[in-house]
C-alpha cells in the first residue's frame, strides 16, 4: 500500500489547474495586481455563497479577525469570550485589538462552545463572542444568538474552517454582526497562498474594513483611520472565484469521506467520533476522532504511511501567551480531554475509498493489539 499523505492539494487541484493557468495568464496580462476588477467579483461572488450583502477580501484570516473586532469599536478592558480549544489566531486577535480574551470551555466530548460555556463568563467587561466552527462542525447557533441578544453581546464568526457549512440551512459566516475567514491554503476554500476575508450585511462595519485593509484612507490622500496593508491580491481573487465553484462538490466528498469513516469504525469502541448536531450541515475540514491511546495509535498508523495529524494539543489557556487570562476558579475539563485524545485521520477531496479502507483496516488493528 502507498503512502497516505495527511492532505494533498494536488489531488483536487488537478481538477481546476486549467482555469487557475487561465486565471494567471489574464492577471499577468492585465497588469492590474491589487484592488482590481477581480477582487470585487470574487467579493460579490463570496457574499452571496456566504448569504450576506458584503464580503471584503484581507491579506490573511487573522487580519480579517483583527479588523472585525476594531471594526465593531472592541478596545482596552473589554473582554471577548472565545473557544479555549481551537487555533490561537483567534485568541490573538483579541489581543490585537487591545482587549482581553476569555476562554470558554467546549461542550462535554465535542470541539465548540455552546450558550452554556459562554454564559458564566459574561461579565459588564465583555463585548462580544467569537465563535468558532472548530474542524467544520457547525456550533448551535439558535441559543448562541438568543445569549447575545440577551446581553447585548456582538457575536463575532470565525468561520475560517467551516466555508459551506450550515446550521438550519443558513451559512456560517451570515449568523454574525461581522464574520471573519481565512482561505489558506489547506482550507476548504483555499488560495494559494495566504488570504482572509471578512464578512458582514453591515454598509458601516463594510466600510470600515475598507478602510483598515488600505492604509486607513479612502482616496489615498487624507488619512482616517490607523490602517493596514492588508488586501486580498487579484491573482489569489481570481483563484478563490473559480475554485469557489468547485466548493459544494469539494464539501460534499468530504461528507462522503467522513461518512466511510464512520461505518468503517462503528464497531471500535476505544475510539468516540462526535455526531454533528441533526440542525447542522458539517464540512468536515478536519476529521477528528478521540481515543485515549491516541500516541500509540499515531506512531502504528505512522509506521504503516499514514500521515495524522494533531489539532490541537495545548488548550488555549495552557499557552505561556494566554495563561494570564484564566478566570480564577475556572476550568476547562472539556478542552483539556479532547486536546489529549485528538487525532485527525486523511480527509480531503480526491482520498480514495482504498485509502480509507486501508487507515480503518490499520486504525482496526491496533486496537485488536
Ligand atoms: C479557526 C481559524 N481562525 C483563524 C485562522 C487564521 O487564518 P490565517 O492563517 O489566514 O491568518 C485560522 C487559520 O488557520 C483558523 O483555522
Amino acid at each position: 500500500m502507498p503512502e497516505v499523505p495527511f492532505n494533498d492539494l494536488s489531488r483536487c487541484q488537478n481538477e481546476v489547474n486549467e482555469h487557475l493557468q487561465k486565471q494567471f495568464a489574464d492577471v499577468l496580462n492585465s497588469v492590474n495586481f491589487i484592488l482590481g476588477q477581480r477582487l470585487i467579483e470574487f467579493e460579490k461572488l463570496f457574499a452571496n455563497y456566504c448569504q450576506t450583502r458584503y464580503a471584503i477580501g484581507t491579506a490573511s484570516g487573522l487580519d480579517a479577525l483583527i479588523f472585525s473586532l476594531k471594526a465593531l469599536g472592541i478596545s482596552k478592558n473589554d473582554e471577548v469570550i472565545v473557544p479555549d480549544y481551537g487555533f490561537s489566531a483567534t485568541a490573538l486577535s483579541v489581543l490585537h485589538a487591545g482587549a482581553i480574551p476569555v476562554f470558554a470551555d467546549v461542550s462535554n466530548n465535542f470541539p465548540l462552545i455552546n450558550a452554556k460555556t459562554i454564559l458564566p463568563l459574561i461579565s459588564e467587561k465583555t463585548k462580544a463572542v467569537i465563535v468558532v466552527h472548530m474542524h467544520g462542525l457547525v456550533c448551535e447557533m439558535d441559543e448562541i444568538q438568543d445569549l447575545c441578544s440577551s446581553y447585548d453581546l456582538c457575536l463575532l464568526e470565525d468561520f475560517a474552517q467551516s466555508h459551506g457549512a450550515t446550521w438550519k440551512r443558513k451559512m456560517t459566516g451570515s449568523f454574525g454582526k461581522i464574520n471573519a475567514t481565512s482561505f489558506y491554503p489547506a482550507k476548504n476554500l483555499g488560495a494559494l497562498g495566504d488570504g482572509g476575508a471578512v464578512t458582514t450585511s453591515d454598509e458601516y462595519l463594510m466600510d470600515q474594513i475598507r478602510l483598515y485593509r488600505n492604509y486607513g484612507s479612502t482616496d489615498r490622500i487624507n488619512s482616517t483611520t490607523i490602517g493596514y496593508n492588508s488586501r486580498l491580491d487579484e491573482i489569489q481573487a481570481a483563484f478563490l472565484s473559480v475554485k469557489l465553484d468547485f466548493l459544494e462538490k469539494w464539501n460534499s466528498e468530504r461528507r462522503t469521506i467522513a461518512s466511510f469513516y464512520k461505518e468503517r469504525m462503528s464497531e471500535q469502541s476505544e475510539v468516540y467520533i462526535p455526531e454533528p448536531h441533526l440542525e447542522s450541515k458539517p464540512v468536515y475540514h478536519i476529521f477528528s476522532i478521540y481515543t485515549k491511546r491516541k500516541m500509540g495509535l499515531y506512531d502504528y498508523l505512522r509506521n504503516k504511511g499514514i500521515e495524522c495529524r494533531m489539532h490541537y494539543k495545548l488548550p488555549m489557556h495552557c499557552h505561556d501567551l494566554f495563561k494570564h487570562y484564566i478566570k480564577p476558579g475556572q476550568t476547562f475539563k472539556n478542552s483539556v480531554q479532547l486536546s489529549s485524545d485528538q487525532l485527525s485521520l486523511p480527509c480531503f477531496p480526491g482520498l480514495k475509498i482504498e485509502e480509507i479502507d486501508y487507515i480503518c483496516q490499520q486504525i482496526n488493528n491496533f486496537f485488536r493489539c
